[in-house]
């Protein structure tokens, strides 16, 4: 039986800008394709200034894409099509007028429009003269969209073109190769056959038929972890607050909407949860009363009193539990988040919280993104700001290692 390559099946959008570094890009694509690989180029037009498209469409086996508005292409497939092809967009090289441009949301030649029309994971490999690379425009515009989840490969440092020597140099061809690979390798599954519950999204507290309590809590991040840890190999139930995303549909989806209905929910899993994971945004309260009708407003007082009682905590229970699962909470703070967090983990009884500073904008609540920290009774794990599916990802391997360590005793 022939072994599979390690880019087989896979589709590669690759992005040539206008640089020296260009002419790595012939042989980017063919290792690529040796690999497995299906390549398709899109030019800049000043990239054609550096390398020919003759040469590209050669080594790739198919036309290039150069041009927005371009009848011809559009007819086979046209750009919306192209951008949803890819299974991953790889610019190399990324030039810093074309870093600029994405910051920007430009949409006026093909490779920035395919760039915001697709959903599919980004990577920059910038090359450039180490000053253009180090200057306060570039660096910010890096930042901005590594925040919005592109990944950046590189650049390497050494001595460049034009005799500078600094860093700004594309990463060499193997190099990206492996990038590519590692980018595309089948996880590891040190979760297999693990059965685990994650609690997602806000919970709301009716007050009245039309009116209710809740937070800006997306869903996000919890739907981000179901979808890691289906990718390790566990069987994973997410109890989801009242969210507008979906799930694979090879993981269970339990909706509820308020806090009570989240803790019955958990309580009625338990017998079968290895991994409890609370990351839902629990109304610590609700009203004392829920009107049956529409709560109307009273001509005689500029205020109303509302009494609110307090919610079961759903995973102190859940910790509290004969038989208990491995229990990792989360923590949203505003301020001193390390000492709240700490004190929510002794508190909760938890093997691991995972502490979110949602006082920064970039990242906790209904962001794409987020960076946590992550304590247990003695150690610390720093995840830094990134994607959600990444921070996930990151979290999860945290918690597989610490779990298969509390079940190998
Ligand atoms: O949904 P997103 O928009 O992607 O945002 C993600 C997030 C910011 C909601 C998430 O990363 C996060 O921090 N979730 C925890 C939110 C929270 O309510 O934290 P807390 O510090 O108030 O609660 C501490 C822990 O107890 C949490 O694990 C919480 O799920 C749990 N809890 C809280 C109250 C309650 N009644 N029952 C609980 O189980």
């Amino acid at each position: 039986m022939r072994t599979l390559l390690p880019l087989e099946g896979k589709k590669i959008l690759l992005g040539v800008c206008g640089g020296i570094a260009a002419y790595k890009s012939a042989e980017l694509t063919r290792r690529l394709i040796d690999q497995g690989a299906q390549v398709r180029i899109v030019m800049t037009a000043s990239a054609k200034e550096f390398i020919t498209p003759l040469t590209m469409q050669a080594v790739s086996g198919h036309a290039i894409y150069d041009s927005l508005l371009d009848p011809q292409a559009e007819a086979g497939m046209g750009h919306i099509e192209l951008a949803k092809w890819a299974d991953l967009i790889l610019v190399a090289p990324a030039t810093a007028n074309t870093v600029a441009r994405l910051r920007a949301g430009m949409a006026d030649e093909l490779l920035t429009t395919l760039c915001i029309a697709s959903a599919s994971p980004i990577v920059l490999a910038p090359a450039m003269n180490q000053q253009m690379y180090l200057s306060a425009a570039t660096q910010e515009n890096l930042k901005v969209l590594k925040e919005r989840g592109f990944t950046i490969w590189g650049p390497a440092q050494g001595l460049q073109a034009c005799g500078d020597v600094g860093p700004g140099r594309l990463l060499e061809v193997p190099e990206l190769v492996e990038l590519c690979c590692e980018f595309f390798a089948v996880p590891e599954q040190p979760l297999s056959g693990v059965n685990v519950v994650i609690t997602a999204g806000p919970t709301q507290e009716a007050i009245d038929p039309v009116r209710y309590i809740s937070n800006h809590s997306s869903g996000k991040m919890g739907f981000s972890l179901a979808e890691a840890a289906l990718a390790m190999g566990a069987n994973v139930t997410v109890i989801a607050g009242p969210v507008n995303l979906t799930l694979p549909t090879n993981i269970n989806r339990l909706n509820v909407k308020s806090a009570r209905e989240m803790h019955q929910a958990a309580l009625d899993s338990l017998a079968t949860t290895d991994i409890f994971i609370a990351c839902a945004a629990v109304a610590d309260y609700r009203t004392e009363e829920v009107h049956s009708e529409k709560m109307k407003k009273k001509a005689d007082t500029d205020t109303i009193t509302l009494t609110l009682v307090k919610n079961p905590d759903i995973i102190a229970d859940v910790a509290s539990a004969k038989d208990r699962p491995f229990c990792v909470g989360f923590a949203a703070e505003t301020n001193d988040v390390e000492a709240y967090a700490l004190g929510k983990l002794q508190r909760k009884n938890l093997d691991l919280i995972a502490a979110n500073d949602v006082s920064v904008s970039t990242q906790g609540f209904n962001s794409d993104n987020n960076a946590l920290t992550v304590f247990s009774k003695d150690s610390r794990f720093d995840i830094p700001l990134s994607s959600k599916k990444e921070v996930a990802i990151q979290l999860l391997k945290v918690v597989s290692e610490q779990f298969n360590k509390t079940t190998k005793k």
